[in-house]
């Protein structure tokens, strides 16, 4: 359990808490809406982490699976999942090596920049093949990346502090050759007193253009590819910070 993921994963939501969930869900909801396969009944959602963004799917009555590699952020979502009546199949997988036969699902969905994990563009060429491989005929894929230009200028040399009912949080990023460092020290409150836990953990991300990503979904047989400022329906730009793709 040494990826990063893992190393934070119990903190992970409280972390993330400002992050609008119900509103990330709808707009999946609103892009699933618009490609043409219908009706869209069963998604898988890549790098599923603590599975907010599946249980709000599986509320609007999708049925799910998602898939994650970090079996801290597996464990956490399993134990939310113990609380509701909700069955979402968990598969412990790398997302580079997808396990599931041939066009299983009507949708995949991917998001919060899990894709930009990929480093290398081919092993991303090679991923999207695979994606295109369990998808049905004409389904969906909808994701966010984060952009090489955001990489660049935005993140380039950046700290954040953040704090939290139980955690601070220090975010360091550095870039180096189009790709991101983004070190991160998390101060964990020990029972709730004024004494905190450190953890220290490195993310790496690479950054993709708009025009990159399209080249690659139509190399990985991708016939249609609509791109968007991220959280709206306008052109996603080279500018953009993050861009959310549907293809199909
Ligand atoms: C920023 S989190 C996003 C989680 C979730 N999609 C969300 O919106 O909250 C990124 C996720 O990608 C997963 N991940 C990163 N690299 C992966 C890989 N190679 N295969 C599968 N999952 C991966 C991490 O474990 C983590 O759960």
């Amino acid at each position: 359990m040494n990826d990063p993921f893992s190393l934070i994963a119990e903190y992970y939501d409280e972390v993330m808490e400002k992050v609008d969930y119900e509103e990330w869900a709808r707009y999946v909801k609103t892009l699933l809406s618009m490609a043409p396969l219908k009706p869209i009944r069963r998604i898988l959602d890549l790098a599923s982490g603590t599975g907010n963004l599946s249980i709000r799917l599986k509320n609007y009555g999708y049925e799910v699976f998602g898939l994650d590699y970090s079996l801290g952020m597996l464990k956490v979502a399993k134990k939310k999942l113990s609380d509701k009546p909700l069955a979402i199949p968990l598969v412990s997988a790398d997302f580079r090596h997808i396990p599931f036969k041939p066009s299983l699902f009507d949708a995949v969905i991917s998001t919060f920049d899990s894709l930009n994990n990929i480093l290398d563009p081919a092993e991303m060429i090679d991923t999207f093949k695979q994606i295109r491989g369990v998808l049905r005929n004409g389904g969906p894929f909808i994701f966010d990346l984060n952009t090489s230009w955001s990489f660049k200028t935005e993140w380039y040399n950046l700290t954040r502090v953040e704090e939290t009912a139980n955690t601070i949080s220090i975010w360091k990023s550095r870039y180096i050759n189009g790709i991101v460092y983004l070190y991160f020290t998390l101060f964990v409150r020990i029972d709730k007193g004024d004494l905190y836990r450190k953890i220290n953990t490195v993310f790496r991300e690479r950054g993709y253009s708009p025009d990159e990503v399209k080249k690659y979904l139509k190399q990985a047989g991708f016939s249609k590819v609509h791109c968007y400022d991220h959280f709206t329906l306008s052109p996603g730009r080279t500018k953009s910070s993050r861009v959310t793709y549907l293809a199909y």
